[in-house]
C-alpha cells in the first residue's frame, strides 16, 4: 500500500475516500497524527499529515521514527513525500514541481535512526541514492500523463529550520550544489531506507530561497499560502494517477 505523508500545504487529501482513522502508537512513541485510510482514485492508501492535524508540529520536532514506523506496521509498502521548499537553482520558481534525486543533510539533533546501539548491533545502511529509482519514475510517469509540468531532479539541503536561512547559507548550499531547500526531508528518507521502505519525493517550490529572486530582500510569507494552495491542486492530481 501506498503511504503519502503531506507536508505545508497538504494537510489532507481532499481527494481521499476516508474508510477509517487510526491512532497509532510505536516503541518510539506517537506519530504526529492519526493515520487515515482510504480510497485515492479506487486505491487503497494511508495518508499522514507531518506537522500534525492544524499544523502544530515544527520540523525539528517531528517524530520521523514514529511516523515511518506507524505507516510501516500499518501495511505500507512505500512511501511519496510531500514537500514545499525553497528554490535555489536559478530556473527554479515559487509553483514549480520538482522531483528530487539526492540529498545533503545539515540538520542536527534530530533521532535520525532506528540502529541506536542500543540492541548490541551496528548497522550501516546504503544511502548513495536516498530516493527510489522505480518510485520517482512513477512521479514521473503520474505527472506526465496529468499533464503537469515537473523537473526531474534536483539535491535537496535539509536544513534545521524553524526558522529561515541568511542569504549566506543560501549562498553555500548552492555552493554545495544544493537546488533546493527545505526543513523536513532528514531524516524521514534515511529512516525509510532503514525500515526497507522505497521513499521519494514530491517538492513544491513555494518561495524563491533567501536571498534569490523576490525573497532578496526577505520571505514574503504572506505569499507562500497561496502557492502552495494552487500547486497541492495539482499535486493531488497527480497523486491520482500514480497507482494505475
Ligand atoms: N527554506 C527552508 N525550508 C523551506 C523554504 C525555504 O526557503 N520554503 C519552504 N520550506
Amino acid at each position: 500500500m501506498l503511504a503519502i505523508i503531506g507536508g505545508s500545504g497538504l494537510t489532507q487529501l481532499s481527494n481521499l475516500e476516508v474508510s477509517r482513522r487510526e491512532v497509532a502508537r510505536t516503541p518510539y512513541g506517537e506519530p504526529s497524527g492519526a493515520l487515515t485510510f482510504g480510497l485515492l482514485a479506487g486505491a487503497q492508501v494511508v495518508f499522514l499529515a507531518r506537522h500534525g492535524h492544524g499544523h502544530a508540529i515544527p520540523p525539528h520536532k517531528v517524530n520521523y521514527r514514529a511516523n515511518l514506523w506507524a505507516l510501516q506496521a500499518h501495511g505500507a509498502t512505500r512511501i511519496v513525500s510531500v514537500a514545499s521548499v525553497g528554490g535555489i537553482r536559478a530556473d527554479l520558481a515559487p509553483g514549480d514541481i520538482v522531483i528530487p534525486h539526492q540529498i545533503i543533510d545539515y540538520t542536527w539533533g534530530r533521532k535520525s535512526t532506528y540502529f541506536d546501539g542500543e540492541d548490541g548491533r551496528v548497522v550501516h545502511v546504503d544511502f548513495t541514492e536516498p530516493y527510489d529509482a522505480a518510485l520517482r519514475m512513477r512521479l514521473i510517469a503520474a505527472a506526465a500523463k496529468t499533464g503537469i509540468a515537473l523537473k526531474d531532479g534536483a539535491i535537496y539541503a535539509a536544513t534545521q529550520g524553524p526558522r529561515l536561512e541568511t542569504a549566506a547559507e543560501i549562498d553555500r548550499f548552492e555552493r554545495d550544489g544544493a537546488d533546493v531547500v527545505g526543513m523536513t526531508g532528514m531524516p524521514e528518507a534515511v529512516l525509510a531506507r532503514e525500515l526497507g521502505l522505497p521513499y521519494a519525493a514530491i517538492n513544491l517550490v513555494s518561495n524563491h530561497a533567501a536571498g534569490r529572486g523576490d525573497s532578496r530582500t526577505a520571505i514574503r510569507f504572506e505569499r507562500l499560502e497561496a502557492v502552495q494552495r494552487e500547486a497541492m491542486g495539482r499535486i493531488r492530481g497527480m497523486l491520482e494517477r500514480l497507482e494505475e
